[in-house]
């Protein structure tokens, strides 16, 4: 059988909601929505981090195309062009952070990729949400292209591939986690003020 697997990211293209910027894509989205990060601040733990982390506020997450550069440089390339048409498209008062919800952010990953992997850094400027879901489907999907189904051994052939095999083998799981960074707090060059009246101070 053949056909389009991901309907619901199709529907984003179609209602504008997700630009790509620099190889990177950013969908626009309102926290509390059906579509808000999944896990998520509960609702004292987001008071306590304010504006940018609340209940209806605009947000925006960030999705890596297949083969993506993501090394910091471009990624911080991409968020300031992002940053700049977002406050054309999707002007707010409210935005403050890029989020980002994948096995990526899994913090086991750590464990079994080499120190340089860019995968590692691009997770480490993101700050980790508590809780996780399982992230086996998608990981698999990412990584070996199959669905929820673990390969036959015999087919690694880059060092991600045979971690998560070792891993799988010697009974672990994988998680998708959710992790966010700032996107609006840090001025723009140039850009002196306070956006908006925002606070700087990021939350640890
Ligand atoms: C985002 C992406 C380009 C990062 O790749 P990268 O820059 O090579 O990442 P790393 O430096 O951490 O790679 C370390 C090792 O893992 C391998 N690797 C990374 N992503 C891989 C993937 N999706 N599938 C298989 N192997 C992968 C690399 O080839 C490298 O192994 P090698 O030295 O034997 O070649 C890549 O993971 C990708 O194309 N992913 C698909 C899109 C995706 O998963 N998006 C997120 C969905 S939630």
């Amino acid at each position: 059988m053949s056909g389009v697997d991901a309907l619901f990211w199709f529907q984003y293209h179609l209602r504008g909601l997700l630009i790509e910027v620099e190889g990177l894509q950013y969908r626009s989205y309102r926290l509390g929505s059906p579509d808000q990060p999944d896990p998520w601040f509960d609702d004292q733990t987001a008071r306590t981090l304010g504006p940018g982390f609340l209940p209806g506020d605009l947000s925006v997450s960030m999705h890596l195309p297949e083969n993506s550069v993501i090394d910091e440089a471009t990624v911080q390339r991409s968020m300031a062009a992002a940053r700049q048409l977002l406050d054309t498209v999707f002007p707010t008062s409210t935005r403050r952070i890029v989020t980002g919800t994948s096995w990526m952010l899994d913090d086991q990953l750590v464990e079994l990729l080499p120190p340089d992997s860019q995968i590692i850094r691009l997770a480490q400027s993101f700050k980790l949400v508590p809780g996780w879901l399982d992230g086996e489907p998608q990981l698999l999907t990412s990584v070996f292209r199959q669905w929820g189904e673990v390969p036959k051994s015999g087919v690694a052939r880059t060092r991600l591939q045979r971690a998560v095999l070792d891993h799988l083998d010697a009974g672990g799981h994988f998680r998708l986690r959710t992790g966010w960074r700032e996107l609006d707090a840090v001025p723009l060059k140039g850009d002196l003020s306070t956006r908006r009246g925002m606070a700087r101070s990021a939350p640890a």
